[in-house]
């Protein structure tokens, strides 16, 4: 039997989805969907630490999603305040370093200011780091990258010789974290929502029809497994 030890995913990414469906289906409001989608954050959270992962990464707000009802967009930036404030013990509990990702000069200066604490209070937490991508999309960083490296070259044009694939990885938001392995997206939708367009070049997709408020360890784990069968070839022949 082949080992399982390298099966497991050193970065999962999770594009969690169906939070107002979830609710819709329970005659409730759709933000009802999104204070119950938390607790399965917590739940990811504990079981990629009990499973030894480096990285677990969340599509938590996408650029996109600012085009929402007011209403709505207000109310998740309020539960992402609440969420950050009532977390930090759980987080240090678990050695869970906590990091933000994307356009962050769209967010509240509150809201940036309680993330930059949350980010220095675990910053050295050695078991697990979570990003949680807001106000993110693949199309915009991609953009913010290649202005970065734009400017890079106008104060020196040697920037760009012999610039490589990977040293572009340096310009991006992720710059220093890997790939992700595994990105999963809940709910049935099969798409890739201007989620990490550059990273995810080669990683493995699990698509599930469990609501995000309805996955816990267990659709978690289920995952896992798939993952653990798959064969990744990156184009070579075995
Ligand atoms: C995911 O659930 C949460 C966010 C995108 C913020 P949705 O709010 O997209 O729920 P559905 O897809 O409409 O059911
Ligand atoms: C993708 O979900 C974004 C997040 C999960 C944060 P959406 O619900 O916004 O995506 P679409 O609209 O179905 O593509
Ligand atoms: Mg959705």
């Amino acid at each position: 039997m082949e080992s399982t030890e390298k099966k497991v995913p050193q970065h999962v990414s999770i594009i969690m989805d169906g939070n107002g469906r979830w609710a819709r289906e329970r005659g409730k409001e759709r933000v009802y969907g999104h204070l119950n989608g938390v607790e399965s954050v917590r739940a990811v959270t504990e079981e990629s630490v009990a499973q030894g992962i480096k990285y677990l990464s969340l599509y938590a707000f996408s650029e996109e999603n600012w085009n929402r009802p007011q209403e709505e967009v207000g109310y998740l930036m309020e539960l992402m305040m609440k969420s950050i404030a009532g977390e930090f013990e759980n987080l240090m509990k678990n050695g869970v370093r906590f990091v933000v990702l994307g356009n962050r000069a769209r967010l509240s200066a509150t809201l940036n200011g309680a993330i930059d604490t949350l980010m220095e209070q675990t910053k050295d937490n050695p078991n697990l780091t979570l990003i949680v991508f807001l106000s993110y999309s693949g199309k915009w960083d991609i953009l913010q990258a290649a202005k970065k490296l734009a400017l890079a070259a106008v104060n020196d044009p040697h920037v760009l010789d012999n610039l490589q694939i990977q040293d572009f990885d340096d310009y991006l938001v992720t710059a220093g974290v890997p790939d992700p392995d595994l990105i999963i997206r809940t709910s049935g939708e099969q798409r890739i929502s201007n989620y990490l367009l550059w990273q995810g070049a080669y990683s493995e997709f699990y698509f599930t029809d469990v609501m995000w408020p309805d996955f816990r360890k267990e659709a978690y784990r289920e995952a896992l497994a798939e993952y653990a069968r798959r064969d990744r070839r990156y184009g070579k022949v075995k």
